[in-house]
């Protein structure tokens, strides 16, 4: 099979091969680069979530003075002293209202929260984000899920049910009225510290393969394919071409032109292989030379 083809096009194929196969290994470190970088873009806003989160659960709730226009939710209501009055935003809603302004006004990445038990319509999780919520609750030590869907990177991460949260997630005799008055008592309550409720979801843009494709034709990387394409080329003129030119020479010599001259760096000067194969044809054409002359010599004496 190898002998149907010349040297020539042997090494060109393996040239080829070889670049298409590094080429590959590449093109796969980038493609978990790719999802590296989302996922840690991801975790990042994750991180930011569950910060703002904590904020809000240590102070209990966030009491604004004014509800701004498309913010109206509030879970309490308390007169202040200028007979106005102070509206509480409990940690979900604040969450929730967080990633109205987030997804408004940076529509990049966009981030919720979300529960397989959900007491906001808003809130219902999507198809990755139920799947995400099986998946934590049947694997407790996995730390995320992710997905591409359509352009986008998903990510989601589990939300871990406090002592804290029970308050108003674990007995509904125990919730605040406000709680009970505005989502009832059937929804989102009997959870048990440890249980996963919800998972924070985050869709950031995905890095298409396209992007990774348009990055790998940087100058830097074209410069160095150039210089690879270079030194083969090099390569092929100093051995393959060579060696065409020897089969040429010997089978000249072959067929009796032994006035062929080999053009070769004498052994003693090179390591070359090639050297040693011309100067043992060269070898052999002088003792055929010699050999004629004695034939050809007896003949006449
Ligand atoms: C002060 C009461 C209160 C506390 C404490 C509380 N939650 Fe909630 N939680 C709510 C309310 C009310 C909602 C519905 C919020 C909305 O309007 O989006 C909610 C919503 C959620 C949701 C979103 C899905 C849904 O029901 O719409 C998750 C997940 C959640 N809470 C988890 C937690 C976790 C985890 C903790 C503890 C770290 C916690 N909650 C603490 C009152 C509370």
């Amino acid at each position: 099979m190898g002998r149907r083809f010349s040297i020539p096009l042997k090494f060109f194929g393996v040239f080829l091969l070889t670049i298409l196969l590094v080429a590959g290994a590449f093109i796969a470190t980038l493609n978990s680069l790719r999802i590296q970088v989302s996922r840690n873009e991801a975790r990042a806003v994750a991180d930011q979530v569950t910060a703002f989160r904590s904020w809000v659960a240590q102070s209990g709730m966030v009491w604004v003075q004014k509800l701004a226009p498309g913010f109206h939710d509030f879970l309490d209501e308390q007169p202040d002293a200028s007979g106005g009055t102070f509206y509480g935003k409990n940690p979900a809603l604040a969450t929730r209202e967080l990633a109205m302004i987030a997804t408004r006004e940076a529509a990049r990445t966009s981030f919720r929260v979300t529960s397989d038990n959900w007491r906001k319509e808003e809130n219902a999780p999507d198809a990755f984000e139920k799947a995400a919520i099986v998946s934590f609750q049947q694997d407790k030590n996995l730390p995320f899920v992710e997905k591409y869907e359509e352009g986008k990177y998903r990510y989601a991460q589990p939300l871990l049910m406090e002592q804290a949260c029970l308050q108003c997630h674990g007995d509904p005799k125990d919730a605040p009225k406000m709680v009970l008055e505005k989502y009832g008592r059937e929804k989102a309550f009997g959870y048990k510290v440890g249980q996963v409720r919800g998972v924070i979801s985050v869709i950031v843009p995905a890095i298409g393969i396209n992007d990774v494709l348009k990055s790998l034709a940087n100058p830097y990387s074209l410069a160095l394919l150039a210089i690879s394409l270079v030194l083969n080329i090099l390569f092929i003129r100093s051995v393959v071409v060579r060696l065409i030119e020897l089969t040429r020479n010997a089978e000249a010599i072959a067929a009796g032109k032994l006035e062929t001259v080999l053009n070769y760096t004498n052994p003693s000067e090179s390591n070359d292989e090639l050297d040693h194969l011309y100067h043992a044809v060269n070898l052999l054409k002088r003792s055929l030379v010699i050999l004629f002359k004695r034939v050809g010599g007896g003949k006449q004496g």
